[in-house]
């Protein structure tokens, strides 16, 4: 038999995690959402080795503590997202290394994608490169009207290797991907929002407030409603239709096995708010 049957996902492991303090990160617990901000205002929030590590610590963290629901990531400073990778660890990568590299920044960014909570971008400046793949394995995405996009890789030489070349045009279309990828071009809040590639648009002071309502909104809803349903559009969209539809139908009937959906659909019935337990 192949061993392969025997692999346990690695999201399916419960860790017990050894407190970390960053250094390049903040990492504040509000009312179980962790505000995430990357602090290298200095540097635009470029993503270096020790920021991808520590991100990657973050992440598992947030996966396997059911004191956090949802997450929020952010940029420290007025001007940045993350203005991607860092250009200086680049520069002195080998084939080996970088695509070391490459992995190790997709691996902690898929570990976000799927740890089965709402992660929202919170988008305050620039996100290029790195910065727009962040922002990309997000759940959804809120932009401040100052940020702004693009993939420049091709610009230094390199392309997309934290996610880019896949997850763009999956949510924008393989013709507007290409554009943004290959010219390197940035583009404004607004046309990100117009091609679909964030979810929200708000001015600057406004950007962490509505993050956390909308958050705070979707943590109201049944969590294990909300983690299925992640769970579905991530994995279908790698599937057939039939397939994704046969996974769809399976979460809605797990679905059916818990208190929280009797809790919903009573709740609606008596016309009172429900009070899920996410049981
Ligand atoms: N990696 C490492 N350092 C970066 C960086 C990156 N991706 N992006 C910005 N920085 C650093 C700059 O080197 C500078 O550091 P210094 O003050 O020590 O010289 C600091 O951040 C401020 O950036 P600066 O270029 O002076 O700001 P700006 O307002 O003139 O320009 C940008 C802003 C975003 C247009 C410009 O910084 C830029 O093009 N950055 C690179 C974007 C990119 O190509 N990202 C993809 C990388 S794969």
């Amino acid at each position: 038999m192949s061993a392969r049957l025997f692999r346990v996902p690695t999201s399916a492991l419960r860790v017990t995690f050894l407190p970390m303090s960053y250094e390049t990160l903040l990492f504040e617990m509000r009312d179980a959402i962790a505000f995430i901000t990357i602090n290298r205002p200095d540097k635009l929030n470029a993503l270096n080795d020790q920021v991808v590590d520590e991100l990657a610590h973050a992440a598992e963290r947030v996966g396997t503590d059911d004191a956090i629901r949802g997450v929020v990531i952010t940029g420290a400073g007025q001007k940045a997202f993350v203005a991607g990778a860092d250009i200086g660890d680049l520069a002195k990568q080998g084939p080996f290394d970088g695509k070391a590299r490459a992995l190790r920044g997709q691996a902690m960014l898929r570990r976000f994608e799927t740890c089965g909570k709402p992660v929202i971008a919170a988008i305050n400046g620039y996100a290029l490169g790195g910065g727009c793949e962040l922002a990309m394995a997000c759940h959804l995405r809120i932009a401040s009207d100052t940020a702004r996009f693009g993939q420049p890789e091709v610009k230094l030489g390199i392309a997309p290797g934290y996610g880019g070349t896949q997850r763009l045009p999956r949510l924008v279309g393989k013709g507007r991907a290409l554009a943004l990828i290959l010219t390197g071009e940035m583009i404004d809040a607004q046309e990100a929002h117009r091609i679909g590639l964030v979810n929200q648009v708000v001015p600057p002071a406004q950007l962490l407030p509505t993050a956390e309502t909308v958050l705070r909104g979707i943590l109201a809803m049944g969590p294990l409603a909300v983690r299925l349903a992640l769970e579905a559009v991530d994995q279908g969209l790698e599937m057939t239709l039939d397939e994704g539809l046969l996974l769809e139908a399976n979460h809605f009937g797990l679905l059916a096995a818990t208190r929280d959906m009797q809790e919903g659909l009573t709740a609606f019935l008596e016309k009172r708010a429900p009070r899920f337990e996410g049981r």
